[in-house]
């Protein structure tokens, strides 16, 4: 046990699947994982180790933000073991060939500050996905008819952010969404020799406004689910 995880040695499985919403590990457990039991539940973070296509899987909420991810990804690092860690979750989109539905695989992530920032100092680190990783979710994506885009996502601590025009340099450079954890995982991966990924599911867009109705969400996101499975184990 670790102070946010109350797994059992052994309870959490080499690959990790990371949504932000408790409740998304629960849905992602019980539809995608064979014999998921509920091995975390403290602070209602809840987490699931079952199998899929034979391969022990784990998915454990991360909470909404990098300062939170990162106490979840130290530990299940740290602690647990755990080598290959996939974020599943959603972003905004930022571009217009980016549509609500869509995948965005976040071969960067670019942040103005995470945890990680203050033992760089100077230094402008540039926050990158496990190729093995991303080469293998691209391959899986390709064999689905969801539309998917690869490239620099915004990792962003502030949801409600009101900086003046960050939002128009980062359409201006790019950037495909805008996401809360996926530069911090990265830097965790890297630092610790783990492979890292973000398979994230287009929710709502910043440009037009538009978003997923609630209860269209659950459909849209099998296909990051299995994309991220079908990378893990490639
Ligand atoms: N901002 C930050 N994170 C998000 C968003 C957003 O607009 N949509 C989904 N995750």
């Amino acid at each position: 046990m670790t102070i946010h995880i109350g797994a059992a040695p052994g309870d959490i499985a080499e690959t990790v699947l990371m949504p932000g919403d408790p409740y998304r590990a629960k849905w992602a457990a019980e539809t995608f994982l064979q014999d998921a039991r509920l091995v975390n539940e403290v602070r209602g973070m809840l987490g699931f180790t079952g199998t899929w296509n034979g391969h022990p899987v784990t998915i454990q909420g991360s909470g909404m933000g990098m300062p939170s991810l990162s106490i979840y990804a130290n530990e299940l690092i740290r602690d647990y073991g755990a080598r290959t860690l996939i974020r599943i979750g959603s972003c905004g989109g930022m571009q217009e060939h980016v549509a609500l539905r869509d995948v965005v695989l976040a071969m960067t992530a670019t942040t103005v500050n995470s945890p990680s920032s203050g033992i760089f100092r100077d230094l402008n680190f540039a926050p990158c996905a496990d190729w093995g990783l991303l080469r293998a979710a691209a391959d899986a994506a390709g064999r689905r008819t969801v539309p998917t885009h690869v490239g620099n996502i915004y990792s962003s601590d502030v949801f409600y952010d009101e900086r003046p025009d960050l939002n128009e340099q980062m359409v201006r450079h790019g950037i495909l969404g805008v996401e809360m954890e996926a530069a911090e995982l990265y830097t965790l991966a890297v630092r610790h020799n783990c492979r890292a990924l973000a398979v994230l599911t287009v929710s709502d867009h910043l440009l037009t406004g538009a978003a997923l109705p609630s209860d269209q969400r659950e459909r849209s996101f099998g296909d990051m689910v299995e994309i991220a499975l079908e990378a893990a184990f490639t």
